[in-house]
């Protein structure tokens, strides 16, 4: 049987760090592509270089033509520009929709039967857009960002309660900014709710206040200690399990911005909320009870996300 291939269309931070993992793990063969030229031939030859040394067989190669996207089976999108210190994620819109439409074009035209995974910022306008001009079908076309809000939820709580991280699972709504929505009754330590938590003394209402915010910041954070660019390592780690739960058809239950058709009542957006990843992309999307007050701030990130669709629009 032949080996999957990976597309990752941005060879930058994010996308030089996708293809070392997907190399790692053996997912398939990987074409890095750039519009830079000689920058994903020499991140593929690097890695590739490796490869001996970590085991893996895996082939890698770098381009600048879209037709090295033909017959990929899983494309992850980072192409466009990153933040910098100063900016928001929407500071990027403009710039990136334009990138975001050509490498629309690119997977329509070389593999309009893969999988697309895009993690460009504002990620969720981005990925509307990518399913809007790919025109490929709404379970095939999903966004990177739960898994890693919620992956720094969880690490920020397994770090206050010094537990393991295993042992944490968090869940995180809405937008992929400001207005996500980490919520604590949905998330638990060994099954334990954070409210639970609260209750029993092991954590204080203020301490899980401060995490909840410092997760809605968490990009933010990196950025400004980084200055020169935004997060890539966890970015990266987070799109290849999302891949991997597709290659395998692994049926994860993953959070991820998917277009909604009704369900939270909203229609017709992408958005952040559980979904199960299996062979056929997003195959169900997981609607959950949401009280008063959750409800509420689910909207208001809704609210965000509509914002910033109209604000491309005028
Ligand atoms: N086609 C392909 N690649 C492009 C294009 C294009 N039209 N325009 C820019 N690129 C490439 C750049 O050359 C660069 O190598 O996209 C890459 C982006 O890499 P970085 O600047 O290192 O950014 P990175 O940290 O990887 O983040 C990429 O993901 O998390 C988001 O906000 C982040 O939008 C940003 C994206």
């Amino acid at each position: 049987m032949a080996r999957n291939k990976i597309a990752l269309v941005g060879a930058g931070n994010i996308g030089g760090t996708l293809a070392h993992l997907a190399g790692l793990k053996e997912l398939g063969d990987v074409v890095l592509f750039d519009v830079v030229e000689g920058m994903p031939q020499g991140k593929a030859l690097d890695i590739a270089e490796s490869s001996p040394v970590d085991s893996f067989d895996s082939r890698l190669t770098g381009a600048n033509d879209y037709s090295a996207l033909a017959g990929a089976d899983v494309v992850i999108v980072t192409a466009g520009i990153a933040r910098k210190p100063g900016m928001s994620r929407d500071d990027l819109l403009a710039i990136n929709a334009k990138i975001v439409g050509q490498v629309a074009d690119g997977i329509k035209t070389h593999c309009p039967d893969a999988f697309v995974i895009v993690i460009t910022n504002p990620l969720d306008v981005m990925v509307g857009l990518m399913q809007k001009f790919s025109g490929l079908k709404p379970e095939k076309v999903v966004g990177m960002a739960g898994v890693l809000d919620s992956a720094r939820f969880r690490y920020f709580i397994a770090e206050a309660l010094n537990v393991s991280v295993e042992d944490v699972t968090a869940f995180v709504l809405g937008g992929h900014g400001d207005t996500m929505v980490p919520l604590a009754r949905y998330s638990t330590v060994a099954g334990i709710p954070l409210t639970d938590l609260v209750e029993m003394g092991w954590l204080t209402q203020e301490k899980l206040d401060q995490i909840i915010q410092r997760t809605r910041d968490g990009g933010a954070e990196i950025v400004s200690l980084l200055k020169t660019g935004s997060a890539f390592y966890a970015p990266a780690a987070s799109a290849i399990q999302m891949a991997e739960a597709y290659l395998k058809d692994k049926k994860r239950v993953l959070p991820c911005a998917a277009k909604l058709s009704g369900q939270y009542g909203v229609d017709g957006l992408y958005v952040g909320v559980p979904v199960v990843i299996g062979e056929g992309g997003v195959e169900r999307i997981v609607e959950i009870e949401l009280n008063e007050e959750e409800k509420a701030a689910f909207l208001h990130s809704v609210d965000a996300v509509k914002k910033l669709n109209e604000a491309l629009s005028v």
